[in-house]
């Protein structure tokens, strides 16, 4: 994942000009076949942006300008859309992709991506594996993969040696790789993908080991500030100056990342203490609605957000849907707000040949902003067939209908390797540099990008 910016921005995508105008995703909230059929539009244009099934291509991998692990973010959505309307179309590729990018230590960490292979990164990978597992979808065969249980308990494996005691109390780094640039960066993503990853694992397995790190890297948030009292979520912080100074964008996506995983944690533990904690976050969340419709608070009325940022808005979606599966009582605080947003989001998916085509911004009363790809169109998909939960029985447990297979051992063998890429050349090495000089402008500017 690239560092936050509003360098690049503006990409050829958004160059494009919406064409068509009258048409829509038609969708009715309150009728099941209309969302699966408005999912269905917006799940086929974004098959549309993948090339990775294609002789001589890559599965696993969109073009350029995308980062791998936007496809991995790409395919829990695929993993997700079969579960709540039963279209399997899409299983095959997905298997596929997420089978071709498990790499080293059977953690998704193939080394040909180590450039751009940061912890959060690995864990948009890993969580489609943990989507996999909980909504019982079919185990590779034990000849061709891991289970998707295992390469999830492997992501964590790999994960938690990473908590970095040197500075700053604990804390996982963005990159793993020293040679990356944003090797002192301590983001929130990153944090957050880790406590999710283990309180999903924590309710799918009861292994009190998982339970113990999501409260960890929890905690440790809060303490450094990452996450302030009120349950807003900055985005990271520089390692060098001991955490003491927050760039404090906030992003969608890390609101919704450590929601599921307090759902997860609550539905675990039926706890007081993380009924308290996930209400809170929800109501942090303020900041990205206006009049209940989801916005990028920090960059869409800007025009500013890139191409990552452009999908952010389908994890806080995924993650909102998550958690009215596992914490029901949240439906009350949640529900409103997807049902507005979808149909805000729908009534703006009227572009290109068919008039179905997704932009970025909801908020504009149905007028398409011309902004389309993967994110786009992955943030409409998401905000839609969330409202499918109806339909659904919600993650399974190992103990109470899972079928994928554990290994808590997974991926454990990488703490004793040391690890070898191919090494940097000169270009890189100043790429890095002046990516670096950025990085650092952008914290000490981060006051100017501010949101409470
Ligand atoms: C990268 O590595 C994977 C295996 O980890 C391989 O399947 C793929 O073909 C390689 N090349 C690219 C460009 O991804
Ligand atoms: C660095 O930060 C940690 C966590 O806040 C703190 O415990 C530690 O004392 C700090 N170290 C220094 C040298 O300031
Ligand atoms: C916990 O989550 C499951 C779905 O994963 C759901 O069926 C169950 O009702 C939830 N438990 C509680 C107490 O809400
Ligand atoms: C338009 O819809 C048709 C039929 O559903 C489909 O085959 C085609 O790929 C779509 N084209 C675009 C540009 O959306
Ligand atoms: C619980 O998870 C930890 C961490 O992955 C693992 O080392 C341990 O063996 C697991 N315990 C059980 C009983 O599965």
């Amino acid at each position: 994942m690239k560092f936050s910016s509003s360098f690049g921005a503006l990409s050829a995508s958004a160059l494009l000009l919406a064409t068509s105008v009258n048409a829509a995703i038609e969708l009715d909230i309150n009728d099941r076949e209309s969302i699966k059929k408005a999912a269905a539009i917006a799940a086929a244009g974004m098959r549309k942006w993948y090339t990775g099934d294609r002789p001589g291509d890559v599965p696993g991998n969109l073009p350029d300008p995308y980062y791998w692990w936007e496809c991995g973010a790409m395919f829990n959505a695929f993993v997700d859309y079969w579960y709540y309307t039963g279209d399997d179309q899409y299983n095959a590729i997905t298997m596929q992709a997420l089978q071709h990018q498990i790499g080293d230590y059977n953690a998704f960490m193939p080394q040909n991506q180590s450039k751009t292979l940061g912890n959060d990164d690995q864990a948009f990978w890993g969580m489609a594996a943990m989507s996999a597992a909980e909504n019982k979808m079919e185990d590779l065969p034990t000849d061709q993969g891991p289970s998707w249980l295992a390469l999830a308990q492997a992501t964590f494996n790999t994960q938690a040696p990473r908590w970095n005691t040197e500075n700053c109390g604990g804390g996982l780094k963005w990159q793993i790789f020293s040679f990356n640039n944003g090797f002192n960066y301590r983001n929130t993503i990153s944090n957050g993908c880790f406590f999710n990853l283990a309180s999903r694992l924590y309710k799918y397995t009861g292994n009190q080991t998982y339970a113990d790190w999501a409260v960890k890297a929890w905690n440790w948030e809060r303490a450094i500030g990452l996450m302030s009292e009120d349950f807003h979520f900055f985005d990271g912080t520089d390692d060098r100056q001991n955490c003491s100074s927050l760039n404090r964008i906030q992003w969608s996506y890390n609101a919704g990342v450590h929601m599921a995983g307090a759902a997860a944690m609550w539905n675990a533990t039926q706890s007081e203490e993380w009924k308290t904690k996930l209400t809170g976050i929800i109501k942090g969340t303020d900041v990205f609605f206006k009049d209940n419709v989801m916005f990028e608070v920090a960059c869409e009325q800007k025009g500013t957000c890139n191409v990552d940022q452009r999908s952010f808005k389908a994890y806080l979606s995924r993650w909102m849907g998550y958690s009215m599966l596992v914490a029901p009582w949240t439906r009350d605080l949640l529900l409103t707000r997807m049902q507005t947003s979808a149909q805000a989001a729908a009534k703006q998916c009227n572009a290109g040949d068919n008039g179905t085509t997704c932009g970025l911004r909801w908020t504009n009363n149905g007028v398409n902003d011309g902004s389309f790809g993967v994110g786009e169109q992955m943030a409409a998909l998401e905000v839609m067939q969330n409202l499918l939960l109806d339909e659904v029985p919600g993650p399974v447990t190992e103990q109470a209908g899972g079928i994928s297979k554990s290994d808590p051992s997974a991926g454990s063998e990488a703490q004793s390797e040391p690890v070898e890429f191919d090494t940097i050349t000169t270009g890189d090495k100043a790429g890095a540099g002046f990516l670096t000089t950025v990085v650092l402008i952008m914290i000490l500017a981060g006051a100017w990008w501010m949101v409470s």
